[in-house]
């Protein structure tokens, strides 16, 4: 049975590339919601509504669990469709959790109470929409007490990599990094909490300078996943017909166009089809 990836486009493939490469043997689905991507400026009823459907349309696929590989819909639709109750045998996970446990060095599932952690002064890069929602905020409570959060907004920042202007992705990092800087000089951690950041890391780690510990997804994603498919062997295992190790790509944008930029961010040859 194949894992299915979810985004609003090209950024969740920095998480494909990493579970991908972590878990060789499971067959992957990716969606990118290219048409309607970016979601980080949409209202939050309309990113529940777009990755809802995505959701489905990888349930349609066979994919009985979901990665939600977008930070934007994970803050935005997840806790609501879980509590709105999934159908029976279906899974949709998020990408926040991993990252948070690893901020404040907990394990996988540790759900003790809040703890004084190392780092203090935390800065948070994301969409609108996931700065808006204060979800990051909501689970770091629930693990640590005395960590200070400054939340940067990136403003077209997740257009300019869709748009592959790498220029202006640096130059947007620059300035956000600077306006973070203005209310928060001096941060000890940096999250990239949207998965299209990892793209311009080194821009980010420039600008941050050397002495903040940047935390970027999708390595801790694909441990996170590696252990929960050890203990859930019902979900992404090589079951019969499955062909382990491949990821087969779906966008709802023009799949031409978006192979393109795909392959030009990844620097490798991706092909996407049309979902
Ligand atoms: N990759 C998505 C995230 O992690 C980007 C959201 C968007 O489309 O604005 O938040």
């Amino acid at each position: 049975m194949a894992v299915g990836l979810f985004d609003s486009g090209l950024g969740g493939l920095t998480v494909q590339q990493a579970v991908a490469a972590r878990l060789p043997g499971v067959e992957f689905v990716y969606l990118g919601d290219n048409a309607n991507a970016p979601y980080g400026v949409r209202p939050p009823e309309d990113i529940l509504r777009l990755t809802r459907a995505g959701v489905e349309r990888l349930w349609a696929e066979g994919c009985d669990l979901v990665v939600l590989a977008c930070n934007t819909a994970s803050a935005a639709a997840l806790k609501t469709m879980q509590e709105a109750g999934l159908p029976e045998g279906k899974r949709v996970l998020g990408v926040f959790v991993p990252l948070i446990e690893a901020l404040t060095e907990r394990n996988w599932g540790d759900n003790s109470a809040p703890r004084q952690v190392s780092v203090q002064h935390v800065a948070l890069f994301a969409t609108p929409a996931t700065v808006a929602s204060r979800a990051f905020q909501r689970e770091l409570a629930f693990r640590a007490i005395g960590v200070d959060v400054e939340a940067q907004p990136c403003g077209g920042l997740v257009d300019a990599i869709e748009q592959g202007d790498e220029i202006l992705a640096e130059t947007l990092v620059q300035a956000h990094v600077a306006a973070l800087k203005r209310r928060m000089p001096k941060p000890e951690a940096a999250i990239l909490g949207c998965t299209h950041y990892p793209l311009v890391e080194p821009a980010f780690r420039l600008a941050l300078g050397p002495n903040v510990q940047v935390f970027s997804q999708a390595g801790l994603v694909a441990e996170a996943l590696a252990d929960y498919l050890d203990r859930h062997p019902e979900f992404g295992t090589n079951g019969p017909g499955a062909t382990g190790g491949t990821t087969r790509f779906l966008t709802t944008g023009d799949p031409a166009e978006v192979s393109l930029r795909a392959t030009q961010l990844l620097k490798q040859p991706i092909r996407f089809l049309a979902a």
